[in-house]
């Protein structure tokens, strides 16, 4: 594995600044509300846009990549023009460099100018994008498209692939940060490499703190898992990493009706998994042990493992529940000072993402003679609510410490089940399933 060590002084001076999008300033559109016809921000005076325009600066005048929110996740931007700039990501981020990064863009025009112009003055952006352009950008999907010769992307960002990832983001405050910064944006998600994505800026503080100097706050992502990567220059196209666009909605638009997944859920072995650039690292992995329960098992079987695992000298667990587990039984734990596996701790615990959608109830439970801790966290039931938490709640129960997380698996059909399922399967190491 090789990780770049090379990048500023540690430890940085890291600031949160909030954003608050409805401030940033005016947009004006060609046509109405629409990103893909030329469109322009006049900045306002307000502390939002004083903000933004900060980071804008950083892009431009340093070499310190910004973190910022997208629809989907957290991501960690640099100009993706500069060798210098981006190698400041795979630092502050610890990535292995043969991890190619995402090239988000503002506005079509944008893009064509990193493609080499077509022989007959038509659209150098493929033909077959143009479908899933038109119904999914800005939005959760990259597109994978032909690195010209002599491509002014600077070569870390594709880590030498013929090809580089592009997308355009939805979220405004993307959007406003690269028209302002005037450069694509090369960004992966903004955690430290191996942990699950961030969905908040505390989330980012969390990983990134004293690595990086600005990272802008636009609240929580209302997606919560990455964009859905295409591949269309292949025959048939192919789905590389499952997301926020579904499968269905992508097989549903014209030239993408035999689109293959190209993609594997499981933890990869080295040499398989070298025919996608990235892939064989270890991803989405919380500090505690995941074991990822099919849809439809039935909470007895978990509790038959929690058992086991109370035996075995264990002490705390997580729960997150998502359609039908019911919540875990015992009694709730007050405020105070509890022992905790030997150690102290004060109770509440301040979560990470200041307010929380969900509930997290901390439980004593008994197994025979034994006490043990729960932690129940509940994120469902529909796709999206799971969808959008997921990161969160493991990143919740790592603060908590606990050893083991039993996760309630989802249905693998519709929206953004597959993305889920998908990282699900990469975090967990045991599974629980219904014919056990
Ligand atoms: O939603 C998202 O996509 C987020 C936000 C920040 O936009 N970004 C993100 O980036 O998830 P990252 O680096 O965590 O994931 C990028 C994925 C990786 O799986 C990488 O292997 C794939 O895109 N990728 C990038 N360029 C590629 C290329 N040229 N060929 C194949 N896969 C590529
Ligand atoms: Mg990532």
């Amino acid at each position: 594995m090789v990780v770049r060590d090379e990048g500023p002084p540690l430890p940085l001076f890291t600031r949160i600044l909030p954003i608050n999008v409805d401030d940033i300033g005016t947009f004006a559109f060609s046509k109405p509300n629409n990103f893909l016809e030329p469109w322009s921000l006049q900045p306002s005076a307000s502390p939002s846009a004083f903000n933004l325009l900060e980071a804008t600066d950083a892009l431009r005048t340093t070499l310190h990549p910004v973190a910022f929110p997208t629809e989907t996740v957290y991501g960690l931007g640099a100009n993706a023009l500069s060798s210098h700039a981006v190698r400041g990501i795979y630092a502050a981020k610890q990535r292995p460099s043969d991890n190619p990064l995402i090239v988000h863009i503002a506005s079509l025009d944008q893009l064509r100018a990193l493609l080499d112009p077509a022989d007959n003055g038509s659209d150098p952006i493929p033909q077959i994008y143009l479908p899933l352009i038109k119904r999914f950008w800005p939005g959760p999907l990259s597109i994978l498209l032909p690195n010209p010769k002599r491509s002014t992307l600077a070569p870390e960002v594709t880590a030498s692939q013929p090809t580089f990832a592009a997308r355009m983001p939805s979220s405004k405050l993307a959007l406003a940060l690269i028209k302002l910064s005037g450069l694509p944006l090369a960004a992966p998600s903004a955690n430290a490499s191996t942990k699950p994505s961030p969905t908040t800026a505390q989330h980012v503080a969390h990983d990134l703190e004293g690595r990086i100097e600005i990272i802008l706050d636009g609240g929580p992502c209302a997606i919560g898992v990455e964009s859905t990567v295409v591949d269309g220059l292949s025959s048939p196209p192919c789905i590389l990493r499952p997301g926020g666009v579904g499968i269905e909605q992508i097989r549903a638009c014209p030239s993408w009706e035999d689109v293959v997944v190209g993609y594997q859920d499981r933890k990869l072995e080295d040499e398989e998994a070298a025919r996608a650039p990235g892939m064989k690292y270890k991803h989405y992995s919380p500090a505690a042990k995941v074991v990822l329960a099919d849809a439809g098992v039935g909470w007895e079987v978990v509790q038959c493992s929690i058992g086991e695992a109370v035996r075995k000298g264990q002490r705390s667990f997580g729960v997150m529940r998502t359609k039908r587990w019911e919540a875990v039984e015992g009694s709730e734990v007050s405020n105070g000072i509890h022992e905790i596996n030997g150690v102290k701790l004060e109770f509440p615990i301040e979560g990470l993402g200041g307010e929380l959608p969900y509930d997290v109830r901390h439980i004593k439970a008994r197994s025979g003679e034994q006490e043990y801790d729960v932690w129940d966290l509940s994120i469902g039931p529909s796709v999206k609510d799971v969808a959008r938490d997921l990161f969160s709640a493991l990143r919740e129960l790592d603060l908590r410490g606990v050893s083991t997380v039993f996760v309630e698996g989802i249905e693998d059909e519709g929206e953004t089940a597959a993305a889920v399922m998908n990282r699900l399967r990469k975090a967990a190491t045991e599974s629980l399933s219904a014919s056990m």
